[in-house]
């Protein structure tokens, strides 16, 4: 675990690059398969916690969802306002991962891409995400599997090097989900070092759960 002091303005910084920063980190198949692992469906509604610019979001926009897209940062979803002007069935909400600005079990699907590496308390987290599902509602959360690259704290404000699956499996249980599965993607995060010659080669891990 890494506790990083500056991680709030981290995003507000760099959300005007975060698309073409994301873009070389890793691929649009991480939305597509976490889309499927959900089965989604039209009209449903669903969270995007940590949204950010909204590469999950508008995702699930054009799959015709009903997004809630939660982030602390209002840089970011500023930039993800501007993407989707005259999109109705979205809701931009500045919140924490924490401490969800959201009723209970009122949304579909939870998704969180990339955002729990993120957060001081990710089991907490994950009980916010699964307190705001319905009954037969889904949680899918695709990250980082443990590593060792210490430079992403330093750099990147983030508070965990990854996850382990067996954490990750023991904290949806803890959220009382069922039907948990953390598999690979087979998909990889690649994130260069600003200062040292080392880019990150990371393994990602999808988490289904369902309450
Ligand atoms: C690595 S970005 C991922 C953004 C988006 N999900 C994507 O895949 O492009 C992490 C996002 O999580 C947000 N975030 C970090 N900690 C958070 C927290 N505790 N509560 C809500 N959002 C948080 C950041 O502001 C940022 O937009």
């Amino acid at each position: 675990m890494n506790k990083h002091q500056d991680g709030a303005g981290y995003f507000d910084k760099v959300a005007e690059q975060w698309d073409a920063m994301r873009r070389t980190y890793f691929s649009e198949r991480v939305c597509d398969l976490a889309l499927s692992e959900a089965q989604v469906q039209r009209r449903k509604l669903a969270a995007d916690v940590g949204a950010g610019t909204g590469f999950i979001t508008i995702g699930l926009i054009t799959q015709g969802l009903r997004v809630l897209a939660i982030d602390e940062s209002l840089p970011m979803l500023q930039v993800l306002r501007s993407k989707t002007l005259g999109v109705a069935d979205l809701c931009l909400c500045i919140g924490s991962a924490e401490r969800l600005p959201i009723r209970n079990c009122v949304v579909d699907y939870v998704f969180a891409n990339m955002c729990l590496h993120h957060v001081s308390h990710p089991a907490a987290a994950i009980e916010e995400m699964a307190r705001i599902l319905k009954r037969g509602g889904t949680l899918i959360i695709s990250d980082l599997d443990s590593h060792a690259f210490e430079f992403l704290a330093q750099e990147r404000t983030d508070r965990w090097l990854g996850f382990k699956k067996s954490d990750m499996r023991a904290w949806l249980a803890q959220a009382a989900l069922k039907d948990v599965t953390v598999s690979d993607t087979g998909e990889r995060a690649h994130v260069p070092s600003a200062s040292a010659d080392a880019c990150a080669d990371i393994s990602i891990f999808m988490a289904r759960g369902k309450k």
